[in-house]
């Protein structure tokens, strides 16, 4: 007996042991994941998903190093099978299983962690400003507030020059020319929401109301998080900005402040970090579209009142003591800068209101207006407002066209450059000698580049619309009237007003295209992102296998976890699989399209925070000449010497096609710490008329989060269904090895995160945050898991910027970090989601037959194929590419070998997603790659 004891024991051990190996392998976690079904989309934001995967899920995408990795706050998906490089891919006979490939597994992973991450931040980030709030929680009647769809917030009041055409005081809904095409201040996009994304709207928030503004201390969780050690000036912005933005530069380098050498000769030097696989027309693409989306500041212009802006304090343990005057010497700030306060819309106590246990703001403690139309419709370049329009100039010969000159004469279509502001234009002094455009401010050579080529698009798209019209004048362009839908507008028909605004409607989609498809999946160079952006744009076209398999398993949870009302008006903006371009444009209803999921449109102020991306911008541009060996580098002009009005004669001087291969070529800045341009912790600005007359943009952007209640980098984390951290030395990346000058980089910059931001005796019986529960659902305190009573670091006071620059640990091709890629995720779908141009109403009765097929081709003259196979796909001549070669023929032989405009141009891409900095047959001579 005894002896069958033992051998069943030893029966059972076997079994056990083989069943645990098994269980371990990849095919045993695979298995167990698959049984063990989908998880649901959170129906609280205490069960949020944060990007953080069970053990089995991890093995079976990416193995044992994706299970290692969830120890860390990082997001999984970054360690899964050929997310990275060519490395990160397995070879051999199970690569060739297709979907059930390792490979596939972990692109597919990596896709569904992205869609649970979007679904549950359409869920539990929409903060609406403008007094829509209440009822997206209570709900209206019957409805759920997530399925309400018009607002009495964004009528049109009594006095609007529109109202009666609205409706008056009955159900507004626009018509007739108003919803022609992309009206001047973004009225009646929304045809039954005539305000909303209009100009002058509040921006929302993507945190809850009660997280902001925590310098204000409103609240007992605000205090317990950052005790008394926060305020505008504290810890001191300037110091900040010297200790942790400063760009380090060998000594001798001939880089003079950013000064460079006299004649720009090209032996002068300004270090900076590159980023691997971005140019610097990546960095003024940027700059450019934000211009269109948001401004905080009306025309160049915040409060009258101005503000001291630090140098004054520094934390010396734990206490905050004055800096000396040779302390303010060895960091080089200025206690004298003053800077214009913020303006404010509303900073009177908001109202609350309370359902079950839980009581609510109706808005942020302050909120602040955007300034710009909040839609993607290249407000930069046609205005926003009738005092930005009459910067826009049309050609007075034919009035379809954007106005371009050569000296003083205009030019044909495809040739010159925008006109120079007139002494009678509306305009700040010191924007006088710079190009006349509609958003004119911290105007520079790459903004002048893309205003210059896009007017020449703009006119390029006339041309081309006229030259049809002369062939076949009786011809249907497509293009209705919605007052008489059914009367065909031949080309012959069409006035110049309706052809400018057509163009304007094609131009718009252009540049969203170009934003969704070229530049953001080169900024987040891997295959996942790549798939995703195609499929978000790509809605219209085609349904991308893998990228709808994830979709339609994160749907099938989201069933299960909303009321029924709410479910069907998601699942309905959802249904054209992953796709949004293009949804419902076959549909009766040109409206029909839209889904601003219960809470209007506008951007968060938490968007433009992860938009400052300053470090981007070098010191030094590196000027090639197209026509004399684009490999050699012929001069070095300063950054600080290309600004304002000396931007516009820099373009001119040395051309449209030498600016777009010297920009096209040379690496940007990477979006780490000390790698701020020093130009602009120097920037002049004289219209403060302060003692010093200059101002630190990268401390300015410290201090106007802190006026706009941006919460601190670790609640910004949770707010976003993040992982938190729990001490500065978290922001080192594990994979780097321990011994290796990479890591001793990492951990000195944490010493001085440390320095700067301090630490201290954490008190565990303090919440300090309602947004997010530790593991084990308990409330998350001011130890962070550490011991009570512990020194512990200030992470919770960290700066947002500071913080996401310290993310040293990101998915491959990140030149961003995860925190910033989060709020992309929410608030790049809602901007196609909600806007009627670019879903339900992208038709010809809009854009008219040649601008649909336009946008969808890159062009007149039909779909053009790259050569071979890029990343394993075959893929169209980007639509960059395709603008440049129409608005600079001359660049045709320097872009053949261009891929993605964005990439530096001399570069060989390699394989599969390689970052390596080498040069492409032909550049081999070319002096950047030789540092
Ligand atoms: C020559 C280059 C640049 C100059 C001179 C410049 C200058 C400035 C200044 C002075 C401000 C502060 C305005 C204020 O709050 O009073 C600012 C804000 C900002 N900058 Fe830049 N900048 C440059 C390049 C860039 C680039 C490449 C980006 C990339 C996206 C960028 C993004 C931003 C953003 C998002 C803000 C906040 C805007 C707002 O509050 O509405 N800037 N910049």
């Amino acid at each position: 007996m005894r002896r069958f004891v033992i051998i069943g024991l030893a029966v059972s051990l076997f079994f056990l042991g083989a069943y645990s190996s098994f269980r371990n392998s990849q095919l045993g976690s695979c298995l167990a994941y698959a049984f063990g079904g989908f998880r649901e989309v959170a129906q609280d934001r205490s069960e949020r998903f944060l990007g953080k995967v069970h053990e089995d899920i991890a093995r079976c995408r990416g193995g044992e190093a994706a299970v290692t990795w969830r120890a860390t706050p990082w997001v999984d998906w970054q360690q899964y099978r050929a997310t990275g490089a060519q490395d990160s891919r397995s070879a051999g006979l199970l690569s060739r299983l297709g979907f059930l490939s390792p490979n596939s597994r972990g692109i597919a992973g990596a896709l569904l962690d992205m869609e649970y991450q979007r679904i549950e931040l359409l869920k539990f980030n929409l903060f609406d400003n403008s007094g829509t709030f209440e009822e997206y929680i209570r709900g209206r009647g019957e409805t759920a507030g997530s399925a309400i769809r018009v607002w009495p917030q964004f009528r049109l009041p009594s006095g609007h020059p529109s109202y009666s055409n609205v409706g008056s005081d009955g159900r507004q809904r626009c018509r007739g020319e108003l919803v022609r095409f992309r009206h001047l201040t973004g009225l009646c996009n929304d045809i039954d929401n005539p305000l909303m994304g209009s100009t002058d709207q509040p921006f929302a928030r993507n945190s809850q109301f009660d997280a902001t503004f925590p310098d204000l201390g409103k609240n007992q969780i605000v205090k317990n998080r950052h005790g008394e050690r926060l305020g505008l000036l504290k810890p001191d912005p300037q110091v900040i900005s010297r200790r942790l933005f400063s760009r380090a530069q060998t000594p001798n380098n001939n880089c003079n402040d950013g000064h460079g050498l006299p004649g720009y000769t090209p032996s002068a030097n300004c270090d900076y970090q590159k980023a691997p696989v971005l140019n610097v027309l990546a960095a003024f693409w940027i700059q450019f579209m934000t211009h269109d989306w948001f401004s905080h500041l009306d025309e160049g212009h915040n409060q009258s009142e101005s503000m001291m802006m630090g140098c004054s304090t520094r934390r010396v343990d734990g206490a905050v003591k004055p800096l000396t005057g040779k302390e303010i010497r060895q960091l080089g700030c200025r206690p004298e800068d003053r800077i214009d306060k913020s303006d404010v819309a509303e900073d009177s106590p908001p109202a609350s209101f309370a359902t079950g246990n839980t009581t609510y703001l109706t808005r942020a403690h302050k909120t602040t207006l955007n300034r710009v139309t909040a839609w993607w419709d290249a407000s930069q370049i046609y205005g926003y407002n009738e005092t930005s329009r009459r910067r826009v100039r049309r050609d007075p010969r034919d009035p379809a066209r954007l106005l371009l000159v050569f000296g003083d004469s205009p030019t044909k279509a495809a040739v010159g450059y925008l006109p120079v502001l007139r002494p009678s234009d509306p305009m700040n002094p010191q924007w006088s000698g710079q190009e006349s455009v509609a958003f004119p401010d911290n105007w520079n050579v790459g903004l002048s580049f893309f205003h210059n080529i896009f007017a020449r698009e703009h006119n390029i798209f006339v041309e081309v619309f006229r030259r049809q019209a002369a062939t076949t004048p009786e011809g249907d362009s497509g293009l209705r009237n919605p007052a008489m839908p059914e009367v065909v507008i031949r080309y012959k028909d069409i006035t110049s007003d309706e052809l400018f605004d057509v163009a304007r409607l094609v131009i718009a989609a252009e540049i969203a295209k170009i934003h969704t498809i070229e530049w953001t999946p080169q900024l987040l160079y891997n295959e996942p992102v790549y798939l995703a952006m195609n499929a978000n744009w790509s809605g219209l076209l085609a349904r991308h296998a893998l990228v709808a398999d994830a979709l339609e398993k994160v749907l099938a949870g989201l069933g299960k976890s909303q009321s029924g009302k709410e479910a069907t008006a998601w699942t309905s903006a959802f249904a054209a699989g992953p796709g949004i371009f293009g949804l419902s444009n076959d549909q009766p209803d040109v409206n029909g399209g839209i889904n601003h999921f219960g809470s209007p449109f506008n951007f968060p102020e938490e968007f433009v925070t992860v938009y400052r991306l300053h470090p981007m911008v070098p010191d030094l541009l590196e000027l090639r000449e197209w026509q004399n060996d684009p490999n050699v580098i012929r001069q070095k002009l300063p950054m600080i010497e290309t600004l304002r009005g000396k931007a516009t004669q820099a373009i001119q001087q040395y051309g449209l096609a030498n600016w777009a291969l010297s920009m096209g070529r040379q690496r940007l800045g990477q979006l780490t710490l000390q790698n701020h341009p020093m130009f602009l912790q120097n920037l002049s600005m004289p219209r403060l008329k302060s003692a010093t007359g200059k101002i630190d943009v990268p401390a300015l952007d410290i201090i106007r989060d802190r006026e706009r209640g941006v919460p601190r980098y670790n609640e910004f984390r949770r707010q976003y269904g993040l992982k938190q951290l729990t001490r500065f030395d978290d922001f080192i990346d594990p994979r780097v090895p321990k011994d290796s000058a990479a890591r001793r980089e990492q951990q000195r910059l944490v010493g001085v995160l440390r320095d700067v931001y301090g630490q201290h005796r954490c008190d565990a019986s303090k919440v300090i945050t309602k947004a997010q529960l530790n593991d084990d659902k308990s409330a998350i305190n001011d130890c962070l898991g550490h011991a009570s009573s512990s020194m512990v670091d200030n992470i919770e006071d960290v700066d947002t910027v500071i913080g996401w620059l310290a993310e040293f640990a990101r998915p491959h091709g990140f030149a961003i970090s995860e925190t910033q890629f989060q709020v992309f995720i929410l608030n790049a779908s809602r901007r196609l989601f909600s806007d009627r141009f670019l879903t339900s109403s992208f038709r010809p009765e809009f854009y008219t037959h040649l601008g649909v097929r336009w946008v969808i081709e890159n062009g007149p003259d039909g779909r053009i194929m790259e050569k071979g196979k890029i990343n394993g796909h075959e893929m169209e001549v980007s639509p960059l590419k395709r603008l440049l070669l129409r608005t600079l023929p001359e660049l045709a032989a320097e872009l053949d070998l261009v891929v993605n405009v964005f990439d530096p141009w001399a570069r060989d891409r390699g394989e599969y997603y390689s970052l390596q900095w080498k040069p492409r047959p032909g550049a081999e001579t070319d002096e950047a790659f030789k540092r």
